[in-house]
């Protein structure tokens, strides 16, 4: 019998594909874009396992073109460009790379947060076309993170390291308990000691109409396409700011245009966009907006661990093991219920 064959969509790390050249039967792409859909439809057809990246759609055609798949080993930790439903009614298990990224993903959002609080992108721009006429006292004022409010939506892995991170930078936490609260009102639970920092529970409204700053963590699911809309905008402060590492269609990007034009916000540091790689133009314009190009995890070391947690996982399936991180049986049936 030979060896099951795995496809590799795109590019990743050489240091963590050897292992896998060494036991399987590699279709292996060498490229760092993301592979045609037609090609993909194509080169599933042989493959029992798919390691792939956010940029590949694995939907029912994918899987259904894919009669012999077992596994989809998503390089990423969010999976919303899996139909995990779909391969969950296939039997098929799909995996991704939780806990590697936290650090580098809620290290970018640190510097996000500063990067707009202090005006560091805008200072580079001003400086770069000529503007800097010397130093003035009240010259780009920016605003303190201590002693301010983070409201944290998603207050799991990566949620958790920013709090950390924030409260080495003097900022109080709040949090929204669970998607469940999106659309309730006021809560009233007690502070909750996490490790590492406390912070105190809110519901949706609450939470965004006393943060200084709102920072998104949540995974793209129905649940939460959409959640920052203008509704959600309107209830912020007018001195606040949004951080989004988490999925670019988590926000209306056209009521953040409204928002941050109308001064219903101050301003806006974004890693993701609702349709990558192309940026609202209006956002373009702006000068209290920072942008990143999908950068949350794209550190030398935390790139090898992704590629390397994702093949584990491929390759133990195939194995007949258990993977090391599937996507949670609870997310599944929330995606189910859809
Ligand atoms: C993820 O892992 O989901 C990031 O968006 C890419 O690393």
């Amino acid at each position: 019998m030979g060896k099951p064959k795995v496809l590799v969509t795109s590019k990743l790390p050489s240091a963590s594909l050897d292992v896998l050249f060494e036991k399987f039967d590699v279709d292996y792409r060498d490229e760092s874009s993301p592979m045609p859909h037609a090609e993909l439809l194509e080169r599933v057809k042989s493959a029992e396992g798919i390691v792939c990246q956010l940029t590949s759609t694995i939907g029912r055609d994918v899987m259904d073109a894919g009669q012999k798949l077992k596994v989809v080993a998503n390089v990423a930790v969010g999976y919303n460009n899996v139909d995990v439903a779909y391969a969950k009614q296939r039997g098929i298990m799909v995996t991704n790379t939780p806990d590697v990224l936290t650090d580098a993903t809620a290290d970018l959002t640190m510097g996000l947060m500063l990067g707009i609080m202090r005006r560091i992108t805008e200072g580079d721009r001003l400086i770069r076309r000529g503007g800097w006429t010397g130093f003035t006292f009240s010259f780009m004022l920016g605003t303190d993170p201590r002693g301010k409010q983070l409201g944290i939506l998603g207050l799991r892995r990566i949620g958790q390291a920013v709090a950390r991170r924030a409260v080495a930078f003097g900022m109080n936490i709040a949090y929204l308990p669970g998607p469940s609260m999106l659309k309730g009102g006021p809560i009233s639970a007690a502070r909750r000691d996490f490790d590492g920092f406390s912070a105190t529970p809110m519901g949706f409204d609450e939470l965004l109409a006393t943060s200084d700053v709102v920072s998104l963590h949540v995974p793209l699911t129905d649940q939460t396409r959409h959640m920052i809309n203008q509704r959600a905008l309107a209830r912020m402060k007018a001195s606040s700011y949004l951080i989004n590492v988490a999925r670019g269609p988590v926000v209306d990007e056209e009521a953040l245009v409204w928002a941050l034009k109308e001064g219903v916000i101050s301003g806006a540091a974004l890693d993701v966009f609702e349709n990558e790689p192309t940026v609202h133009p209006e956002l373009l314009t702006l000068d209290n907006v920072v942008l990143a190009p999908h950068i949350g995890s794209a550190t030398r070391e935390t790139r090898v661990a992704m590629a390397s947690l994702a093949v584990k996982n491929c390759m133990s399936v195939l194995s007949g093991e258990p993977p090391v991180t599937p996507v949670p049986e609870f997310m599944i049936k929330a995606a189910e219920r859809v």
